[in-house]
């Protein structure tokens, strides 16, 4: 079974990226189940209803979100019905949506994905730890094969998290930094994990934002409109290999460049 994990898709670049290249990559690479990570492709910030279908047309099977999840008005109804796209399980309690979709590959294996925050340096009202074992339990329950969506800033909690769900999932990906790291790993347990994907987008920016205005935010504190960047458009992630019990066996980066 090999899974595709596609990183923060972000902005329209991002997004096209996705739409012009995730089906013949899915195809190039035997992809049986893709994860999309959605939380930035509206400008930037958030995903409306209408670009997670185009996502979902594209061939994602499942997109998960993060802290960007109520960036936009409309998304709240529509993940309330959706069973596909998924918001991150520590956000207040009687949020719409659920963090936990079940979906099925071409043969009828089901793949669970699961989509939690961190709390270091993000502004989540639970801990995930407060959220993770229960979660991952009714993800175990559904599927054998479990990927989890950790969308954190902080490399320590990322790594401590993957550590922490060893053995009882198939891959803990970290999300949400946009840059890529370079610890693709099997775990002891065998839990593939990396402590970030990376980013589906602009890299010639600053973690997708045009370079200029993020530099002058940071340099003057005044409030600067961000928009995001076009150029240097690499579809980022990972693929993983795993057995029919959900064990992982394969973890390798992706790095595509999209002219
Ligand atoms: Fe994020």
């Amino acid at each position: 079974m090999r899974l595709l994990f596609l990183a923060d898709v972000f902005g329209s670049a991002g997004r096209r990226a996705i739409e012009e290249r995730l089906p013949g990559l899915r195809d190039e690479i035997g992809a049986d189940f893709a994860v999309v990570n959605g939380e930035n492709a509206a400008d930037g910030r958030g995903l409306t209803p209408r670009l997670a279908e185009r996502l979902l047309a594209a061939g994602a099977d499942v997109i998960t979100l993060g802290n960007h999840v109520w960036a936009r008005d409309e998304l709240g109804p529509y993940l309330a019905r959706s069973e596909r796209v998924i918001r991150p399980a520590n956000v207040a309690s009687g949020s719409p949506g659920r963090a936990l979709a079940v979906a099925h590959t071409a043969d009828g294996t089901a793949v669970a994905v699961v989509n939690v925050m961190g709390w270091l340096f993000l502004d989540v009202p639970v801990g995930p730890f407060e959220v993770l074992d229960e979660l991952v339990e009714e993800a175990r329950r559904q599927a054998r094969i479990v990927v989890v969506d950790f969308h954190a800033e902080a490399t320590s909690e990322k790594v401590a998290v993957a550590r922490w769900l060893d053995g009882r999932v198939t891959a803990v990906i970290g999300t949400h930094t946009h840059v890529q790291t370079s610890d693709a790993r099997i775990q002891p347990g065998g839990t593939a994990a990396i402590t970030d994907a990376g980013m589906t987008g602009p890299h010639d920016s600053v973690i997708g934002v045009e370079a200029e205005l993020a530099i002058r935010r940071m340099r003057t504190g005044m409030p600067v409109r961000f928009r995001p960047a076009e150029g240097g458009v690499r579809l980022e992630g990972v693929v993983i290999d795993c057995d029919a019990d959900g064990r992982a066996t394969a973890i390798e980066p992706l790095r595509v460049p999209h002219p």
